[in-house]
């Protein structure tokens, strides 16, 4: 049997603050049925000012160790897919590694935006695999709502605070990852970023025009690319696994837009009851989103253990990708 990289164990953690879109409609030009009916979301939850990446981090993963009984010591490796990390440097996953007590484990972060969560399953999959690491921690977490321009209504009323984290050892067992698409298109990367605070526009240069510290996106370029590029990865990742649509027990996409979301399933042809959705609770998490959702999904019983789970991100760079895991 071939080394398998299995996830035994998922924690979340999300911003308790909630805000609905009716708390929008008090200071913009805004209303609950322009944001549910564009974009599926009710209400999503806000970080505080104490509030950063590692806080959400933290949280999840000790519930992952503690769903598992691990003892964070015996943990390899912990990485952190995000891009609000606490600070510019160091990595969030030093912050997370000190927090937790893993002593002897290395730390990395992930920058693939609201496709880091699916990069770092590779990524992390594949050291176990290989016979790298043994023990691995993997959160994907994010805190946009610290970096939108409130008075912006075409972004500030999508994202939300939070993140999960899965726990995933090297196995035996028939179960883990089954196959990964990654892909990548840095000729989009203007219709959404974030162009101050880098080295090539450092905070204290002059603000040049269009150069701003908040979140910038061409949302129908962001939109038009998603649908395709979720439905694309969908269709390759079961192709590479010899697999189709009926294989899928669910399916947990980025929960970004449930239109964006709704128009891919129909691309592939997916049954509504395979779909798992909760971006109506939380708006768009980035890097939090999928694992949240299939916590969610497990903790609903609606992901069991040896189901065929397919996941799907997309997000600034362009990135997108997809993952197929035997839960
Ligand atoms: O993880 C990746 C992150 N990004 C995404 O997933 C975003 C993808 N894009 C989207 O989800 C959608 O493009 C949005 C939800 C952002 C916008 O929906 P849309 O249907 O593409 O609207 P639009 O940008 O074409 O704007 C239509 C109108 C505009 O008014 P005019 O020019 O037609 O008069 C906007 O100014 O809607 C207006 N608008 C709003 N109206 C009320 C934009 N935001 C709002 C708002 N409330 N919050």
């Amino acid at each position: 049997m071939p080394r398998r990289a299995v996830i035994q164990s998922i924690g979340m953690a999300v911003a308790d603050k909630v805000m609905t879109n009716d708390d929008f409609a008090k200071f913009l030009d805004t209303s609950n049925e322009w944001i549910q009916s564009r974009t599926g979301i009710l209400e999503r939850r806000i970080a505080s000012d104490e509030e950063s990446c590692s806080t959400f981090a933290i949280r999840a993963a000790k519930q992952a160790l503690a769903n598992a009984d691990v003892d964070p010591e015996s943990l390899d490796l912990v990485a952190v897919a995000s891009v609000t990390g606490d600070y510019q440097f160091p990595s969030t996953s030093c912050i997370v590694q000190d927090a937790i007590g893993a002593k002897r484990a290395g730390a990395f972060d992930i920058g693939a935006a609201c496709a880091g969560f699916i990069y770092g399953c590779q990524l992390v999959g594949s050291m176990i695999e290989s016979g790298a690491i043994q023990r691995a921690l993997l959160i994907g977490v994010d805190v946009l709502t610290k970096t939108v321009d409130w008075t912006d209504r075409s972004t500030c009323i999508l994202f939300g605070d939070g993140g999960g984290a899965v726990y995933m050892e090297a196995s035996n067992e028939d179960r883990g990852l089954i196959s990964t698409v990654l892909r990548s298109d840095g000729s989009g990367g203007r219709h959404i970023l974030i162009a101050l605070g880098g080295s090539k526009n450092p905070i204290g240069a002059q603000r040049s025009a269009g150069c701003s510290p908040y979140v910038y996106m061409e949302g129908r370029e962001v939109y038009r690319f998603a649908v395709k590029a979720m439905g694309d990865s969908c269709c390759s990742v079961l192709q590479k696994a010899g697999m189709s649509v009926d294989d899928v027990d669910i399916f947990v996409p980025h929960q970004a837009n449930e239109r964006i979301i709704t128009a891919a399933a129909d691309r592939i042809g997916l049954p509504p009851e395979k779909l798992f959705l909760n971006v109506h609770k939380y708006g768009n998490m980035s890097a939090g989103s999928i694992p949240v959702a299939l916590y969610e999904a497990q903790a609903t019983g609606r992901l069991k253990k040896g189901d065929v789970v397919m996941t799907v991100g997309f997000g600034a760079g362009l990135v997108w990708g997809a993952n197929l895991i035997r839960w």
